[in-house]
């Protein structure tokens, strides 16, 4: 690829606002990077979908996306869609494909009790993608997994200004530790990007003995790495697009413009 012109945003997709949790660690590496933030509200959730819807949405759409915006860079800032779709998306894209796959690796390094709990969407939690990092990196140590719906829903919610669901935390925090051995855990990866935007809220359900792990600060080191050398200009406010309803977006516009967001449009 040619180099990059300083104005070629880095685009991150996500279903909905989850990504933002990824943006929010990328703004402390590369504050001066332009960015798309790309939202496939249309499709949220994906967590309850096919491997084969998510599959193809998120081909078509970043097929889309990347001819019309010409980004240096697409961040997949949603576990569902890395762990299903990140092979597929790299084949047809020839630019770098960053995805966001659960951090069982660090998980794995900061247990003492030696069980990890991880909650993800429904689809994540079933992936041989999380078989295989499981294999790879789970040390040997139990992995718990519980599928959490009700934790994409509010923290939908929270961004949009509402309180986030104290059932939907709580259920999920229960059902995690309710099966067998999960009184031992100790470390909760959090796989899906929607799920660090409720820390406080599960680390208050989880106690003060465990530790929440999620990916966001290596995928911004990644993004770094890979665009090592190449210059930034960032010189107006960011945008956000949506698949979705823009009436709908607009109740997002303090979220966004929290994290430098201040242009919000159609896709
Ligand atoms: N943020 C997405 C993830 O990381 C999932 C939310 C959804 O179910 O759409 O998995």
């Amino acid at each position: 690829m040619d180099r990059p012109q300083p104005s070629s945003p880095i685009l991150l997709f996500d279903s909905g606002v989850g990504g933002l949790s990824v943006l929010a660690a990328l703004r402390e590496v590369l504050p001066q990077a332009p960015v798309i933030y790309a939202a496939d509200i249309a499709g949220l959730p994906y967590g309850t979908k096919t491997e084969a819807e998510v599959a193809a949405r998120v081909c078509g759409l970043l097929g889309r996306m990347a001819e019309r915006f010409h980004p240096r860079l697409i961040c997949i800032a949603c576990n569902t869609a890395s762990t299903i779709a990140l092979g597929m998306v790299r084949e047809v894209l020839e630019i770098p494909i960053v995805g966001t796959v659960p951090a069982i690796k660090p998980a794995a390094a900061i247990t003492r009790s030696g069980t990890i709990g991880l909650l993800g969407t429904e689809a994540t939690v079933r992936q041989r993608y999380v078989d295989d990092l499981e294999a790879r990196f789970g040390n040997g140590h139990v992995l718990l997994r519980q599928a959490a719906p009700g934790l994409v829903e509010a923290a939908e919610a929270k961004l949009r200004g509402a309180p986030a669901d104290p059932a939907a935390i709580a259920q999920s925090v229960a059902a995690l530790r309710g099966q067998p051995g999960g009184e031992a855990i100790d470390t909760v990866v959090l796989a899906c990007t929607h799920f660090p935007l409720l820390r406080d809220e599960l680390a208050a359900e989880l106690g003060a003995g465990v530790t929440l792990v999620d990916g966001a600060e290596g995928i911004a080191r990644r993004i770094a790495a890979l665009t090592e050398g190449q210059a930034f200009a960032r010189d107006r406010a960011d945008r956000a697009i949506t698949t979705g309803s823009i009436e709908d977006f607009r109740a997002l516009a303090p979220a966004f413009a929290r994290h430098g967001i201040g242009d919000l449009a159609a896709f």
